[in-house]
């Protein structure tokens, strides 16, 4: 569904639109699996396709500072070798996006947005002391079932030969959405007179997109390289080295090996680190030396102006002045 990043007009909310079946075409040269799915849930389009876009940016922001910094999911529909090949990267964004239109679904569901769904029933445990059960839960429960059927249904047609790549894509699709379940965490209102909280509401909410982004970088920082074959009476993701312990439903897991993306390599769909800002005090994956691949950095100065001096005016607003500073930057060789 990632697909839809590329069709501008379907990230935007007017509701109206999606009235019409006809709609559901636009998706025919993309993602032909998506058309009937399209035409059953007409509602859940703009979540799906705004929880396309919150990919994007969770995906970026997640990898700012990386040297693959997942700019070629905006290519899309037309991916680039290393969304396609089955890489660490790919694992990532598969399990980001599966994430991302459950949680779309999940809060639309709860903001009272879609006619099938509403904010999720409150918890069978007990809430904590001093507390009840209000508000409006995120329906996860929903988001996961919808959020399923649309993030693996490009996979549904396929020939035998991509069998490795779909259990590889259905796997990291799970786990993506394990990260969000687990994500779901109590939020609380407090109540009473002049803040003093003697009552408090409280819901289950997931975490942003963001975080689950960070959770899932983590987790493919330790991806592991599998292969597809016969393990007992089906074929099962094992480790590629066999050393390595088994899969565990909580892996990231991939298929080939990524480049370094130091250089420009576009058949391995890296786009390589030359005049990318660089910090140069950083020991992390921002730092010159490691973003710039010991290429060494080149160093200009720039002039940025930025509001100073602010003082309070009565009455009722902030007067600044704007002050000129000069900063150094640096760009890799
Ligand atoms: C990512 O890196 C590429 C290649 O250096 C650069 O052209 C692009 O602007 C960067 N994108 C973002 C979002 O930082
Ligand atoms: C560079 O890295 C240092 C150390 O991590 C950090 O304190 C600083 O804010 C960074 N500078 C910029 C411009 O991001």
């Amino acid at each position: 569904f990632l697909e839809l990043t590329s069709t501008q007009e379907w990230g935007l909310p007017p509701r109206v639109a999606w009235d019409e079946p006809q709609r559901c075409r636009l998706l025919a040269g993309t993602v032909p699996a998506q058309v009937p799915l399209c035409r059953r849930n007409l509602e859940l389009m703009p979540s799906v396709a705004r929880a396309a876009a919150a990919t994007k940016s969770a995906c970026q922001g997640a990898f700012a500072a990386a040297r693959w910094n997942c700019s070629s999911i905006e290519r899309a529909p037309a991916f680039a070798p290393d969304l396609r090949r089955g890489t660490r990267e790919s694992a990532f964004v598969h399990a980001l996006a599966a994430a991302a239109v459950a949680h779309g679904i999940a809060r639309a569901c709860a903001s009272g947005e879609l006619p099938l769904c509403s904010c999720a029933s409150s918890p069978a445990e007990e809430p904590a002391p001093g507390s009840r059960w209000g508000g409006c839960a995120d329906n996860v429960r929903y988001g996961l079932q919808l959020g399923a059927a649309f993030a693996d249904s490009t996979l549904v047609s396929g020939k035998a030969g991509r069998q490795a790549s779909q259990a590889v894509r259905l796997h990291n699709s799970a786990v993506g959405r394990q990260v969000l379940s687990d994500s779901l965490e109590t939020k609380c209102k407090c109540h009473g007179v002049s803040g003093s909280c003697s009552v408090k509401t409280c819901w289950k909410g997931l975490r942003s997109l963001a975080d689950i982004a960070s959770d899932l970088k983590a987790k493919y920082l330790a991806a592991i390289k599998v292969t597809h074959r016969l393990l007992g009476p089906r074929k099962q993701l094992v480790p590629k080295d066999t050393a390595t312990r088994l899969v565990q439903e909580t892996d990231l897991v991939y298929l080939a090996n990524s480049p370094d993306y130091c250089t420009v390599n576009p058949q391995l769909g890296s786009l390589g680190t030359h005049d990318r800002q660089c910090n140069k005090t950083s020991a992390g994956s921002d730092g010159c030396d490691v973003l710039c691949c010991g290429r060494g950095y080149n160093t200009y100065t720039e002039e940025v102006l930025e509001r100073c001096h602010c003082k309070y005016r009565w009455c009722c607003y902030v007067a600044c002045r704007t002050c000129r500073r000069t900063v150094q930057r640096h760009v890799c060789k």
